[in-house]
């Protein structure tokens, strides 16, 4: 199952993770996003979906009311227990991006780090279907992700039939992934979150994007 060979592909990464933060050309914008992202989730009860190593986490939790950070794989939420473990207002938890039921917090903003380029195109809906539900009505939801740049990017290795596309990887043991990477452009994005938000944003640094907006009051 896509998912699971995605997820194992994380699990496997966890030790080497970060080093894609090192990356010198991306330094700039690590620093404009993590300040726009400390703005955004500032005073906000979060819940943070596929949160790693919480190398995002580090900079806005500071600012915000509450986070629960949570993954699928436990070897990267080791890290970010780790790196987490001196701000007592960030748990951080075991859960499935896909069922966020049963989380039982009361959040008023959502926030998902390069995440969305891991969703299939059709299977985008459906999942905001399910974040939202894990979040009051009204609530504001943040997505953060990568531009494809020439250059710095891994190379699209294909385009399947729905436009989806994908990337090679290696890890350092030598395995390879086939790994789905979408990059979306913001009239994609806007019309992903169509009726399910209002006041929708969408910034383009050098190499991130973000997009953010409000869920219906409903
Ligand atoms: C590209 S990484 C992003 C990590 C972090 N948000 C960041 O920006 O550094 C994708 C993350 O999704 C997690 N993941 C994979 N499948 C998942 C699932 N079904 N539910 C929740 N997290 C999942 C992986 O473990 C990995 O940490």
């Amino acid at each position: 199952m896509a998912e699971q060979y995605l997820a194992d592909y994380y699990a496997r990464r966890a030790n080497e993770y970060d080093a894609i933060y090192r990356k010198p050309e991306r330094q700039n914008d690590i620093r404009l996003l993590a300040a726009h992202l400390t703005e955004l989730l500032a005073s906000r009860s979060v819940l943070e979906i596929a949160c790693g190593t919480g190398f995002w986490t580090q900079f806005f939790a500071p600012g915000s009311t509450f986070v629960t950070a949570t993954d699928y794989n436990d070897d990267v939420l080791r890290i970010a227990k780790q790196r987490l473990s001196c701000l007592a207002n960030v748990c951080v938890k075991q859960a499935d991006a896909f069922a966020l039921d049963g989380l039982g917090l009361d959040f008023d903003c959502g926030y998902a780090g390069f995440w969305w380029s891991h969703l299939e195109k059709a299977k985008i809906r459906p999942f905001l279907r399910e974040f939202h539900s894990a979040l009051r009505p009204g609530s504001r939801v943040i997505f953060t992700d990568n531009l494809y740049v020439e250059g710095s990017s891994t190379v699209v290795s294909r385009t399947d039939n729905d436009g989806n596309t994908f990337q090679f990887r290696k890890l350092a043991d030598g395995r390879q992934y086939e790994i789905l990477k979408n990059f979306p452009t913001e009239s994609e994005f806007r019309e992903a979150v169509g009726e399910s938000g209002v006041d929708i944003h969408f910034k383009k640094l050098a190499y991130f994007w973000c997009g953010w907006y409000e869920t219906s009051r409903g």
